[in-house]
């Protein structure tokens, strides 16, 4: 059972205890009721508290749990509600650090309620595609008010229990306590202070009505319509709180529970969840148990202060580290400097940061020509040219001045990070930190663990992660790792759709309606189309055998590199980021096509995006499989936080699995029957093809 039971002097105290988060689950449930069972057969007992042990009072029903049968069992929270509020004997909540989602649900059920200062308090459902499904939407406006309460719930946002203990008229809390600390014995106290009171005192009795009533409910609606987009669960918590201020509170709690099912049954609302999941998931590395020691990270050296060493760098400023920057020459490193002061004071001017915190930040960054004033840095990410030569120079240079026990960190996009680890004599100590462009915005890191990366290395980069705010995950050694090497196979097929008939804005419209931040022509506008061409050249010589349209070369020839040369698939306005369609790329596009002998065909959106998204899966079928992606949710999250991938798809793979594998491989095989693709990259991946025939998903 996972919630405890003690009796204190005549209060007896039933103690939720599920860590991490003392999540709902059945036996949670289970043990409530019979702890409310037995207080109430307990004639010396005369008042019952209920609270959390460790780091939370509740974050809510449990989310593993979803989807499996232990979800349906009952005792379910509401018969769990149920009980509190047909309890004989006064029930306390004692609330502290998180009540969250059915946690606050479960408190708003009982009769009376503390919160410690400091406690972060949410209906946090939404943010999962649902709506708080055992009474929320009914309960919280009856305390807050339905404004505040609407807000809350549409929102998913924290709110400090201070802040709602402070609101005028509020009925959420029936007292603070003093302290966290403090909030166990005030409980007590409080408890036997109410113990003898009745009748006891149910949320569902007070009244819940909104003055302007419909005229509200309208313009909440309107607003929530624009925002909500792609999301269905937003409007329908308007719905619910309406129903809230019109029906009784019965009729209120059964419509919000059939809202909540129908949602539960989205494909938003399973992305959401798998996300969830799938993020914190990543963390975690199958040989690395958690336990792994760490090693200290305290200062940072950067080298290369260009796009990337700036954004880089900021990163551990913005966290409070450190950093030293290091260039070949001045003028470099007074550009970086200058580049990251533009972009702190871009954020100053917008009010997104203090004056006083900006300059707290650059007094942390120093620089330096010279390596051997790195030698006491604790990590040395390297971003300098792509060039496994320069690499090389710096990496040997690293070897002979960083500390021992230093990590050598490379932010290389597609080279080798074993060879790069061969330039040392510290072969464990290696890793690439693969930070994304803007490195000071994109979320993802993708960790790459070489042969001989050591594990506290791994443990100690995954940790430092989470310091900087990124969401890391662990890739093994190939050309582009996880995230470039799919994007080369989703780049292939843009080509492809070029040279059949397509023009770059129909193929970004189509992608972009899917759901995609960007196309893929605007996205190579945006990175530099010089990179791609770069990293193709090489592949030309590497895979020989690797078909590739040649629009995009002809494109480069024309010196149109993108947004930085203000031309690209598109024409850029001076400090405009808005894609202009330009005739004479298409033109490009018509006669490249004729010189083939291609006649043009009419190319459907449907064709366009599963071509695009299920090149992305077969390339991650073969991922998973060489071991490359520890597991299918990681090559989900790399997708949302590093390429722009829909959120409310949940990622390529999960994509995969709710249109059907099957369904996934029959497309494949109709694509390899193209002339003009590439039918042998349209194979089905080895576990792509047995997952299918099997009828199982990646998960
Ligand atoms: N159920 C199960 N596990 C949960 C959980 C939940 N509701 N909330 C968090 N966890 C787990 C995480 O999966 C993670 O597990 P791991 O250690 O195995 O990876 C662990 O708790 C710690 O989570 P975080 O890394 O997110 O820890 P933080 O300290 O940063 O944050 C938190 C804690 C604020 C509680 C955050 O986890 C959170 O926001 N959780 C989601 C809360 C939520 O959405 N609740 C609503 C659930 S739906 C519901 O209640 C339906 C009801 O209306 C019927
Ligand atoms: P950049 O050209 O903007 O910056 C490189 C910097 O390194 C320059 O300032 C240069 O003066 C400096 N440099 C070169 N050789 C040096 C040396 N021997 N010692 C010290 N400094 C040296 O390049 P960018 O875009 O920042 O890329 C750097 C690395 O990051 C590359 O490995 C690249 O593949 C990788 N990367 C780039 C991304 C991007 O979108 N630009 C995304 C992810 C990784």
């Amino acid at each position: 059972m996972t919630a405890e039971y003690q009796v204190h002097g005549d209060v007896a105290v039933i103690t939720l205890a599920n860590p991490p988060v003392n999540g709902l689950g059945l036996s949670t449930r289970q043990g409530i009721v019979d702890g409310l069972d037995r207080a109430q057969a307990d004639a010396a007992v005369a008042a019952i508290v209920i609270t959390g042990a460790g780091k939370a009072f509740s974050g809510g029903a449990d989310i593993k749990e979803f989807g499996t049968d232990k979800a349906l069992q009952q005792p379910n929270l509401h018969a769990v509600i149920a009980a509190i509020e047909n309890a004989t004997k006064p029930v306390v909540a004692a609330i502290h650090s998180v009540c969250m989602g059915g946690g606050l649900e479960l408190a708003l059920g009982c009769h009376y309620r503390l919160a410690a200062p400091g406690c972060s308090v949410a209906l946090p459902e939404v943010k999962l595609g649902i709506l708080p499904g055992a009474g929320g939407t009914q309960r919280l406006p009856r305390v807050v008010g339905v404004e505040a309460a609407l807000n809350m719930i549409v929102s998913g946002e924290t709110v400090k229990s201070e802040l709602i203990g402070s609101m005028p008229g509020q009925k959420l809390f029936d007292k603070m306590a003093a302290s966290p600390e403090a909030l166990a014995a005030e409980a007590l106290a409080f408890a036997q202070s109410i113990a003898a009171v009745r009748p006891l005192p149910l949320v569902r009795n007070l009244p819940c009505k909104h003055p302007e009533g419909d005229a509200y409910f309208q313009f909440a609606r309107n607003m929530v319509k624009g925002m909500a987009k792609n999301y269905p669960a937003p409007l329908k918590c308007v719905d619910a709180v309406e129903a809230a201020t019109k029906r009784k509170f019965a009729d209120g709690l059964a419509y919000e529970r059939e809202l909540f099912i129908n949602l539960m049954w989205t494909s938003e609302s399973r992305a959401l969840r798998h996300l969830f999941l799938a993020e914190r998931a990543a963390s975690k590395i199958p040989d690395v148990p958690a336990d792994t020691p760490q090693r200290s990270i305290q200062s940072v050296a950067v080298i290369g202060a260009g796009t990337m060493g700036g954004g880089i760098a900021m990163n551990f400023l913005n966290a409070g580290i450190p950093v030293k920057m290091l260039e070949m020459k001045q003028e470099a490193l007074d550009r970086g400097i200058a580049t990251i002061r533009k972009n702190y004071e871009a954020q100053v001017k917008k009010g997104k940061l203090k004056q006083d915190k900006y300059e707290q930040r650059m007094a942390l960054l120093t620089t330096t020509l010279d390596y051997a004033d790195l030698k006491d840095a604790d990590l040395v990410i390297e971003a300098v040219f792509e060039e496994l030569g320069v690499k090389e120079a710096v990496f040997k240079q690293l070897d002979a001045v960083m500390k021992s026990g230093a990590i050598l960190a490379s932010n290389t996009s597609t080279l080798d990070v074993d060879k790069i680890a061969s330039f040392t004599q510290r072969t464990q100590d290696v890793v690439g930190l693969h930070f994304f462009s803007p490195a000071n915005v994109m979320k993802l890191l993708e960790v790459v663990r070489g042969e001989k990366t050591a594990k506290d290395v791994l443990a100690t980069v995954m940790a430092m992660a989470k310091k900087i705010k990124k969401t890391a995950v662990v890739s093994g050694v190939c050309d582009g790792f996880i995230g470039n090497r799919m994007i080369e196979q989703y780049g292939r097929q843009g080509g492809f759709l070029l040279d059949e008939g397509c023009t770059p804005e129909q193929v970004d419209k189509a992608m972009e309606k899917f759901g995609m931040a960007m196309g893929p022509f605007r996205m190579g506008d945006l990175a530099g189309n010089d990179i791609g061409w770069a990293i193709r050249k090489r592949r030309y010589q590497e895979k020989p055998d690797m078909k590739y349209s040649k629009t995009a070369d002809l494109l480069c020839e024309k010196g149109r590199f993108g947004q930085k040369t203000g031309a690209g698939w598109y024409d850029y306005l001076p400090g405009k980021r808005d894609a202009i369609p330009n005739a004479e790329v298409v033109k490009m596009i018509e006669d490249h096509r004729a010189a083939l002998g291609i006649t043009p065909r009419k190319i459907s959106d449907e064709e366009i995006v599963q071509r695009l998204v299920f090149s992305l899966v077969n390339e991650a079928a073969h991922i998973l499989e060489e071991g490359i992606a520890n597991k299918a949710s990681d090559i989900d999250v790399v997708y949302i936080f590093g390429y722009g991938f829909p959120i409310y798809r949940g990622g390529p793979l999960n994509y995969a699995n709710e249109v059907g594998l099957f369904n996934v491989v029959q497309a494949m095989q109709r694509f390899a029957q193209n002339p003009l693709d590439d039918a042998k990259f349209w194979q089905p991946a080895p576990l792509l093809a047995r997952l299918a025939a099997e009828g199982k998903t990646f998960n």
